[in-house]
């Protein structure tokens, strides 16, 4: 069959003969350069499709919702598998549910799936408002003594908390103090993943003695997990699988939801219009005394707040995917083998998608301002079959924190430097913030 070189990628003129191949740089990414920016430098030049050479892997990188929606829900399957980057989180995490592929993942995300369920969440809302209480004290108290307080590892720690309950329920005294290097230590490097073999026999000895006390049927999520059924052979995960799984599921629960609140406190401070507006809002509604699910739709501008700053910072701000087969998105022609970068802080941010993208503007998370958009516009959480099995969990944590601190504190910033981003796994700020809590109304 004919074949045809369009810079390093090989094209089967046969299938392709309608489409072609993007434009993109010619120069290959080296990782020496920073990832993030490099993307973003690209994506101006280029524009929402380009093609590139990372680090000897070719890769489209996609920024239009259309082609988004494509790869991600569409034609999954023939995205199934991630990329080159996941390989690192592989080394972190083992074969956990980011990184596995396949059958084998269709089956553990069919087992983990109930442990996520709106009734499973809905049985921690007074566990996350209580640990959210312990850290709203602390910040009262330092309101009153006019002293700052390190945002960036206060939330770290408090959501860091809240996971492990979450997770672990009354076996959270016997796993904090090992887990504790997740908040204390944000490199994700080699060093940082050989600190994770201890945990896992931590994890292996907690779910050993529940064995031994009678206790696997807890309503924790551990406790879901271990009573987890496969659907073709009724065999619960093994317990080096479940190891993996729990590790996988505190790492990407807590940087993401941390990450999250660090900058949605330093845009507020930026923003009193839409400060203001919230407290309005959390002054009109009585918070009850005992919240349940039912609770938030209300909320209305206080789902926006957190949705615009899931616009601006997507706490993952890198999606991977390699094509099995060739493939075609619009006129272009991906053939099997490319590796497809999606950057939900691309695609939030575009100026095709968003008018003044850099603005934090929450009123445009109405439904009026967004009924003409793609509703992969917004994907911080991903789409398809492989999104974010948290969602639900996060966005309850993200909404009592906020509910609850902003109904009583006001936080500025003082510092003259802006914070700057960093991107590893996770869209970070480089230093902690630092911020002086003020009770409202003193
Ligand atoms: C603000 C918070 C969060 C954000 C922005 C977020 C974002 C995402 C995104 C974009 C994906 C899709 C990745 C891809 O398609 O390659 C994902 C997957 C995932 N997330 Fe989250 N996440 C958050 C919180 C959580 C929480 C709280 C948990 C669990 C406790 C969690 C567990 C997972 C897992 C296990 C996956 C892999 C799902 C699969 O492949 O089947 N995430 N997350």
């Amino acid at each position: 069959m004919e074949q045809q070189h369009s810079g390093s990628i090989t094209v089967n003129v046969a299938s392709a003969r309608q489409f072609r191949i993007p434009p993109g740089p010619t120069e290959s990414y080296s990782s020496a350069e920073d990832l993030f920016c490099w993307i973003i430098e690209n994506f101006g030049l280029y524009g929402d499709i380009y093609r590139a050479s990372v680090v000897g892997t070719e890769v489209y990188v996609i920024s239009a919702p259309e082609y988004c929606e494509r790869i991600l829900r569409l034609n999954w399957q023939n995205y199934a598998r991630k990329g080159q980057v996941v390989k690192r989180i592989a080394l972190l995490l083992g074969n956990g549910l980011i990184a596995s592929n396949g059958e084998f993942w269709a089956n553990q995300r069919r087992m983990m799936q109930p442990a996520f369920s709106k009734n499973s969440i809905s049985g921690m809302v007074e566990m996350i408002a209580s640990i959210n209480n312990e850290l709203l004290d602390k910040w009262r108290q330092a309101a009153k003594r006019h002293e700052a307080v390190n945002v960036t590892r206060d939330v770290s720690s408090m959501v860091l908390k809240i996971t492990l309950v979450a997770i672990f329920g009354d076996d959270y005294n016997v796993v904090a103090p090992h887990f504790n290097v997740l908040a204390e230590e944000s490199a994700r490097n080699l060093e940082f993943a050989r600190s994770f073999s201890p945990l896992r026999k931590i994890i292996l000895e907690v779910i050993a003695q529940r064995r031994r006390d009678n206790r696997a049927a807890a309503t924790d999520i551990l406790g879901k997990l271990m009573q987890a059924r496969d659907r073709e052979r009724g065999q619960p995960m093994p317990d080096a699988q479940l190891s993996k799984e729990v590790m996988t599921l505190v790492v990407a629960g807590h940087e993401t939801s941390a990450g999250l609140l660090n900058w949605l406190w330093y845009l507020l401070s930026q923003h009193p219009r839409s400060r203001d507006k919230l407290s309005a809002e959390l002054d009109r509604l009585p918070w009850p005394a005992v919240p349940t699910m039912d609770s938030f739709p209300k909320y209305a501008y206080t789902r926006k707040v957190i949705d615009e700053a899931l616009r601006l910072y997507p706490p993952l701000w890198l999606m991977t995917r390699k094509a099995i087969n060739d493939d075609h998105l619009g006129e272009f022609f991906v053939p099997a083998g490319t590796e497809i970068y999606i950057s939900p802080y691309l695609i939030q941010r575009s100026p095709q998608l968003w008018e003044e993208p850099d603005d934090f503007d929450p009123d445009r998370m109405s439904p009026s301002g967004s009924y003409d958009r793609h509703e992969l516009a917004m994907c911080p959480f991903g789409a398809g079959p492989r999104n974010c099995i948290g969602e639900q969990f996060a966005r309850l944590e993200i909404q009592i924190h906020l509910i609850m601190f902003a109904k009583e504190l006001v936080l500025r910033y003082d510092e003259q430097k802006l914070p700057e981003i960093s991107t590893g796994m996770n869209l970070l700020s480089k230093h902690d913030i630092i911020m002086r809590p003020e009770i409202r109304g003193q």
